[in-house]
């Protein structure tokens, strides 16, 4: 698709989202804008709670939870049966790892760059016998595949770490990860959510046993909502200990004597999920999947670049991997203070974030370049 149509798409697009009437918006990493989608959405969820109250759980609400997970299963080409609902990354851990023996196996290998909730999962464990092993970053932008190699041995359980980092916005070869894993017998666990909806993700070409991601950030469908892949062949295999009623085999059956968890990646999930983000994040995805993650793609890489040359003419500094495919939407900016130059932004009408030692930017499909422009203009201090 030639650049002037990638253009026009955040034209289109743009005016879904209120934000930009009174702001530039250039944080989608932390929070997805909102959409009129999901805002109608949201009216509709409380019309109907309104109209129904319990009863509409049986009219609109176990759907909604059905077609999240369908949707987000076509994201990211995985069968329905190996998608669950979480409340958030951190619960979603909680139930995958609790289903891991760490007996014979206690070594699990993570990486500093990676979110911290994911980490502190293995750190918790220390007490029970768990091994685990945070590998540094040599650039603090990525961390070698030499590194996994080296730490993953016949004594490791888990590899979880992240398809985009966080911090650096670098994409990781998380095939490669997920091959040295399984070379010596453990499982890999990724934690997508930095790359779905910006880029394109495919949990079984990746190779991946346990992929994890939410609506909030680039899938633009509010807090409250996790999203779990566990392949297809581990749903029987692994039975968790941290368990919910929604993980029951027949959960309407309300028997306390009697736990028979589903047999797929259900069995993984808790309790009531968040219903008015079932229904922002059904719209949420619904616009992933109109726009089409290529195209997205597409367009934050231009969007990405943009922003790397303009800082670096401005002579500023950017952190991230050195090759442009490697790169997400995830641009940042070293700075001495990036808390004030955050809040210089605000003051000029740019919505931003910081990071210890760099301002954050992330572009989505309905920013520009002018909207680049302003933000490193008001950065250099010509705002
Ligand atoms: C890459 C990544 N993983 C995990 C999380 C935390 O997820 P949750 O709050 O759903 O546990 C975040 C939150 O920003 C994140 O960026």
């Amino acid at each position: 698709m030639p650049e002037a149509d990638l253009f026009e798409l955040a034209e289109r697009y743009r005016p879904e989202f209120p934000i930009f009437r009174s702001a530039i918006y250039l944080n989608s990493c932390s929070l997805g804008a909102l959409s009129q989608r999901s805002r109608a959405a949201l009216e509709r969820f409380a019309d109907l709670w309104d109209r129904s109250g319990a009863a509409a759980w049986y009219q609109d609400w176990l759907d909604a939870a059905r077609d999240v997970r369908l949707a987000f299963a076509r994201l990211i080409s995985a069968g329905e049966q190996e998608t669950a609902l979480a409340a958030s990354i951190s619960a979603a851990l909680a139930s995958i790892v609790s289903a891991i023996d760490f007996d014979t196996r206690p070594r699990v290998v993570t990486t500093e760059l990676d979110f911290p909730t994911v980490v502190y999962h293995f750190l918790a464990r220390r007490r029970l016998g768990v091994e685990p092993v945070v590998l540094k970053s040599p650039d603090g932008v990525s961390v070698p595949i030499e590194a996994f190699d080296a730490a993953i041995d016949e004594r490791t359980a888990l590899v979880a770490t992240s398809h985009v980092y966080y911090t650096t916005g670098a994409i990781q070869d998380i095939g490669a990860v997920a091959r040295r894993a399984h070379a010596k017998g453990a499982l890999c666990l990724v934690d997508a959510y930095q790359s779905t909806g910006q880029l394109p993700v495919d949990a079984r070409d990746l190779g991946v046993d346990f992929l994890l991601s939410g609506a909030l950030k680039w899938l633009l469908g509010g807090q409250g909502l996790a999203f779990m892949y566990v392949r297809h062949e581990l749903c029987q295999r692994l039975t968790p200990t941290t368990v919910g009623w929604f993980g029951a085999e027949d959960q309407f059956a309300f028997d306390a004597g009697v736990l028979r968890l589903r047999g797929d990646a259900r069995r993984f999930e808790l309790g009531t999920p968040a219903v008015p983000t079932l229904y922002t994040a059904r719209a949420g995805l619904e616009l992933v999947h109109e726009v089409g993650v290529e195209r997205i793609r597409r367009r934050v890489a231009s969007l990405t670049e943009d922003l790397w040359r303009r800082a670096r003419s401005a002579g500023l500094r950017v952190r991230g991997a050195s090759e442009p495919e490697a790169r997400s939407a995830i641009v940042m900016i070293e700075h001495t203070d990036p808390g004030a130059a955050v809040r210089r932004l605000a003051e000029a009408g740019v919505i931003a974030d910081y990071r210890p030692g760099a301002v954050r930017l992330s572009p989505h499909f309905y920013n520009t370049t002018e909207d680049n422009a302003r933000a490193i203009d008001v950065l250099v201090g010509g705002g």
